[in-house]
């Protein structure tokens, strides 16, 4: 049972303000959009304008990180001189790599090449040769507040259809981008992700999906692509969340290596993309905090 607010205490928010100048109107919006069906955010995934500056210092080191490794990354490194920058970089700078022992992942940071999905392991054995296409995965918390983002970089002359393959992901995630605003929903988005991959032939993977984040590395609500317009969570003020899908230059199905129990592959082998960027949305639409 949640108690309701009086239009005269202090807003929920901690504006110091009255609730009815502050979030009054805005909670009966959400609530009638509650009322006829749809999803909604709760209270606890809405950041405040202190945390959204606090992320954004979290966001500062996130970004610096893959700057570094976007101007450093070259044939012929390993991966683990990857996992060494980061978490170099990530302490010197005062944060922590928010994977670092998250659900026991034993890393700084996710490194994954070709085939593989997401959740690759920096390794000295995985040396990166010309046309390769690795993307780079990272997450930092800083003072308690986490940021999270990926890109992809080419190794190299990278294949024709490699290529394509990187540059129409990153299409999705701004296509995607360009639906998020207040008063939208989730689906919005997910509907142009998926409809660009679909449109060149590519494949959305459907078991991993982005997040809410800020507060905490993972929150609500969980972000798909196979989702259709006018449906999934509607977007409000002040969430936060990711946009990353996987695509897929061949088929859907995926596979969890089963010895560690984290690294994903395309079943078929063929090469898989990914882009990250972190996303507020504003009072008339959107900011990518993080990309
Ligand atoms: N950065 C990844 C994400 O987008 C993190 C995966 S969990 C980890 O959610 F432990 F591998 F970091
Ligand atoms: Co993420």
């Amino acid at each position: 049972m949640t108690t309701k607010i009086g239009r005269n205490d202090p807003c929920w928010c901690n504006s110091g303000r009255k609730y009815k100048t502050c979030h009054q109107a805005f909670d009966e919006r959400i609530a009638s959009y509650a009322a006829r069906g749809h999803i909604v955010p709760t209270h606890d995934i809405i950041k405040n304008a202190k945390q959204v500056e606090k992320i954004k210092e979290s966001c500062k080191i996130n970004i610096a990180v893959l700057d570094y490794i976007e101007k450093n990354i070259h044939e012929g490194m390993n991966t683990a001189e990857i996992d060494k920058i980061v978490y170099d970089m990530t302490t010197d700078m005062g944060g922590i790599p928010a994977p670092l022992n998250y659900e026991g992942y034993p890393f700084s940071v996710c490194t994954s090449v070709n085939d593989q999905v997401c959740h690759g392991f920096p390794s000295e054995k995985v040396i990166l040769k010309q046309g390769d296409i690795i993307n780079v995965d990272c997450s930092t918390i800083l003072n308690g507040y986490f940021s999270d983002s990926s890109r992809m970089f080419e190794i190299g002359e990278v294949s024709a259809e490699k290529k394509k393959l990187v540059e129409v992901t990153k299409e999705c995630v701004e296509l995607g981008l360009n639906e998020v605003k207040p008063w939208g929903f989730l689906g919005d988005m997910g509907q142009a992700v998926h409809d660009h991959a679909f449109a060149n032939g590519y494949t959305v993977v459907r078991e991993i999906g982005g997040h809410g984040v800020g507060l905490k590395f993972h929150e609500e609500p969980w972000v798909g692509y196979n989702s259709r317009r006018g449906q999934e969570m509607l977007l409000v003020p002040g969430m936060i969340f990711t946009i990353e899908p996987m695509v897929n230059m061949g088929k859907v199905d995926i596979y969890v290596d089963d010895e560690n129990d984290w690294e994903v592959y395309t079943a078929d082998g063929k090469p898989s993309a990914q882009w990250e960027i972190m996303v507020l949305v504003t009072e008339d639409g959107a900011e990518v905090l993080c990309w």
